[in-house]
């Protein structure tokens, strides 16, 4: 189908929830994206940080073909190995217990604030202002932004938001009711907010002293983005509750709720469940990937090449720019103003970045993108900005 017919038919056909660009994406390779008309982009949107591995990865697809070849999906009536497997790899690299397997971010959200309700009898969720947990009922309900909640209101009940970084916000909200805490490490779509230092500690320690349950969201920090396998482990806390998707399986459709073995007890046979969830071909796109990360310390990468891209975003001489920040390959460069027009000015000149809560520019690329690719980007974007001033 030519260009413009794929995006004629896509008005015509597909719900208009989403504001395209208007190119069609024919395929990638590495940190590069191709469109059907065969030009390249710099790809730093990264799937929105699904693609750990780079794009059309030969090794993975490879492996995944084996497994689609093997079976796909005999549903979890059944035993199937490479779950298993997932289930164990992430039980040790995040010092948890127990899994459950679902499809997607916020599916991961949905177990997790389940599992919190039955587990502790209570209904109280604390959440933070301007957070984003998906779009299903429950993480909706934990999701702050207002203008994603609004339209769909009544919401599921139970659920406060306080400023996101204030510790004391969350001792005041905390009831008898309360069940739970969910927090990001790092709000990604709020713009990458980082908060301070001692944040994901100090929950900790009202979780222990409050008996409540403290759940972690690294659908988007974690799985080696910002230079550790989960966010959380730069705090030195364990969470009771981790949240996992997005770059987990390199953009097969997979999500995770792993669980402190105490609270996972609490999921008895028939409590939940996933007709997709935990299939083989995600889980072998999963521990391939995970593999794949640590054999070629891909982990590493984010942390020196997201240092770099961050000294030289911070070098960038420009009133337009109000302050950059982020972890690992997680970065956002919040500009002064509205940027749409600087987001579509990087595209003309080959360059994709994503733009998040209307002024920040969001950089989640490969995590095996090279300090070339990152300077062929940068000059994209210096010329972008200089012709901005
Ligand atoms: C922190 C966080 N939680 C949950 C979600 C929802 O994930 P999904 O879109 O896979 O449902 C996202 C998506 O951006 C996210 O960033």
């Amino acid at each position: 189908m030519e260009t413009n017919k794929v995006i004629e038919q896509e008005k015509k056909y597909i719900m208009q929830t989403y504001s395209r660009p208007k190119f069609v994406i024919d395929h990638g390779d590495g940190c590069y994206l191709f469109d059907k008309k065969g030009k390249k982009y710099i790809d730093l949107v990264g799937g929105l940080a699904t693609c750990l591995l780079g794009h059309g990865n030969k090794e993975f697809a490879q492996a995944v073909k084996g497994q689609i070849e093997k079976i796909t999906n005999p549903t979890n009536l059944y035993y199937t190995e490479e779950q298993v497997k997932l289930a164990e790899k992430l039980a040790k690299l995040s010092g948890l217990n127990k899994c459950f397997f679902s499809n997607s971010g916020a599916e991961g959200v949905e177990a997790a604030i389940k599992l919190a309700r039955k587990h502790t009898k209570k209904t109280q969720i604390i959440s933070t202002k301007e957070s984003f947990h998906g779009r299903t009922f429950g993480s909706l309900a934990a999701t702050g932004k207002e203008k994603i909640r609004n339209p769909f209101k009544p919401l599921l009940s139970g659920f406060v938001h306080v400023k996101y970084g204030d510790v004391n916000a969350i001792k005041r909200k905390i009831s008898k009711k309360t069940a739970g805490i969910i927090v990001e490490p790092i709000q990604g779509e709020a713009g990458i907010i980082m908060p301070n230092k001692d944040y994901l500690k100090g929950i900790r320690e009202i979780c222990d002293r409050r008996n409540i349950l403290m759940i972690v969201d690294e659908v988007q920090t974690g799985c080696g983005r910002t230079g550790k396998f989960f966010a959380y482990e730069h705090d030195r806390i364990k969470p009771d509750l981790v949240t996992l998707a997005k770059g987990l399986a390199n953009g097969i459709p997979i999500g995770a709720t792993i669980a402190k073995g105490n609270v996972a007890k609490s999921f008895a046979k028939g409590d939940h469940g996933s007709t997709f969830g935990g299939n083989p071909v995600a889980c072998l796109a999963a521990n391939f990937t995970i593999e794949y990360l640590i054999k070629n310390k891909l982990m590493q990468n984010a942390e020196i090449q997201g240092s770099y891209l961050m000294k030289k975003l911070s070098s960038i001489n420009s009133d337009n720019i109000r302050e950059i920040r982020g972890k690992g390959l997680m970065i956002g460069m919040e500009m002064r103003k509205y940027s749409e027009k600087m987001q579509e000015k990087c595209l003309e000149n080959g360059l994709l970045v994503n733009l998040t809560a209307e002024k920040v520019l969001r950089f989640l690329p490969p995590l095996t993108i090279s300090r070339g690719v990152i300077n062929d980007a940068l000059e994209i974007l210096n010329e972008v900005i200089e012709n901005e001033n």
